[in-house]
């Protein structure tokens, strides 16, 4: 049993800043001096419209939104944008790019192909989605409605370095990266991300569109799904996930403090650097992903056989160093380093595979 806070590697839900957690706990039971929790508030209270909009305001401070983009607050997770964006997107009989370079794209692409025909751009697949197609690689179709491509592949650890340039909407998961470096969001149609690692807890979907964008859903879109309903309605067409989105608050106070998007980037690259700089020189750990490909927020990693993965992960779980166990798809070893880990606890981490490194070779 642990009897303090861990070095939590987890892919999400992950760990959030402890000062959000820890302002959460004293404004638990009465919200400055409403005498109730968030959790009790009516989301049609004049409180919690405070809460509201204000969290709006500093995630559009925070990402430099630009007023041509609405930001929705809603449910269903990441997953069901897989169905929400085809549905509102492609039309009738319509098209859409896909870049496959993971199974959370694959799985959106195969959403896609319920709605209309989708023609994949790009696939990783025939190495195993170590790598990020080149900009070159990316086979274009004329009568695309939208490109489609997942910034940080979160169970691979890639992440793409670049902004696909295409003529079409392009539409972002950045449920593994967002909020970890600046984005120019005027380049995007859609930008979505599942909350659970890098903004609050599991629960919340934030979605960031072009308002040019609504109002094309299929006439089978049911409403819960209309990105134009949602817009309408400021995202409380019904109850919205209102603790998730306090806590998102609460968490945007915290990078607000550390200096926004460039500081995040700048932890973001110290966190990694220091980490994959360790397994390139390591003998008998080795990165995943390809140079050039690697993600800045998932680690993917092997040692050199399963039952040396096996004792690592269970000789670091000992140490306070927990869910650092791959994918269940993938194996080996994962260490998802999001925002809220102390850069401390990536060179404890470091230390702790040398150390045991130097025992394994002793
Ligand atoms: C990049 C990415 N997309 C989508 C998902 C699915 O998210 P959810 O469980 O919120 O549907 C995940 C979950 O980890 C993810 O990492």
């Amino acid at each position: 049993m642990a009897t303090e806070r861990v070095y939590n590697f987890s892919a999400g839900p992950s760990m959030l800043p402890e000062s959000a957690l820890r302002t959460a706990a004293e404004e638990m039971l009465n919200y400055h001096g409403s005498g109730m929790s968030v959790m009790e508030m009516s989301h049609r209270s004049g409180v919690y419209q405070g809460i509201f909009d204000s969290v709006k305001a500093k995630l559009k401070s925070v990402m430099s939104i630009p007023d041509s983009h609405e930001i929705l607050f809603l449910q269903g997770g990441a997953s069901l944008q897989f169905s929400m964006i085809p549905m509102n997107l492609m039309g009738e009989h319509g098209q859409a790019d896909y870049a496959v370079t993971g199974n959370f794209a694959d799985s959106a692409a195969k959403e896609a192909a319920k709605y209309g025909a989708v023609n994949i751009a790009a696939s990783s697949e025939d190495k195993n989605h170590t790598y990020i197609p080149a900009q070159s690689e990316l086979k274009l179709s004329p009568d695309a409605k939208y490109f489609y491509y997942c910034a940080n592949n979160t169970i691979y650890g890639t992440e793409w370095g670049y902004v696909p340039e295409v003529k079409v909407p392009l539409v972002s998961d950045m449920s593994s990266n967002i909020l970890s470096k600046p984005v120019d969001v005027s380049k995007y149609g859609i930008i979505y991300a599942g909350a659970q690692k890098n903004m609050a807890p599991a629960g919340l979907t934030v979605v960031i569109i072009d308002r040019a964008l609504a109002g094309n859903e299929l006439p089978i879109t049911p409403l819960m799904m209309s990105y134009k309903r949602m817009i309408d309605k400021d995202s409380m067409y019904n109850t919205p996930p209102c603790y998730n989105i306090y806590m998102l608050g609460l968490v945007l106070d915290w990078v607000i403090e550390q200096g926004g998007l460039a500081a995040m980037q700048k932890l973001r690259d110290e966190r990694s650097s220091m980490l994959y700089s360790f397994l390139d020189g390591s003998d008998i750990f080795r990165a995943c992903a390809e140079p050039g490909s690697r993600s800045g927020m998932n680690v993917t990693f092997r040692a050199k056989s399963p039952e040396l993965e096996a004792e690592f992960v269970k000789e670091a779980t000992a140490a306070g160093f927990v869910n650092l166990k791959g994918h269940r798809s993938v194996g080996g070893m994962r260490a998802s380093i999001y925002n809220a880990m102390p850069v401390e606890g990536v060179e404890k981490l470091v230390q702790f595979m040398k150390d045991f490194e130097v025992k394994r070779h002793a």
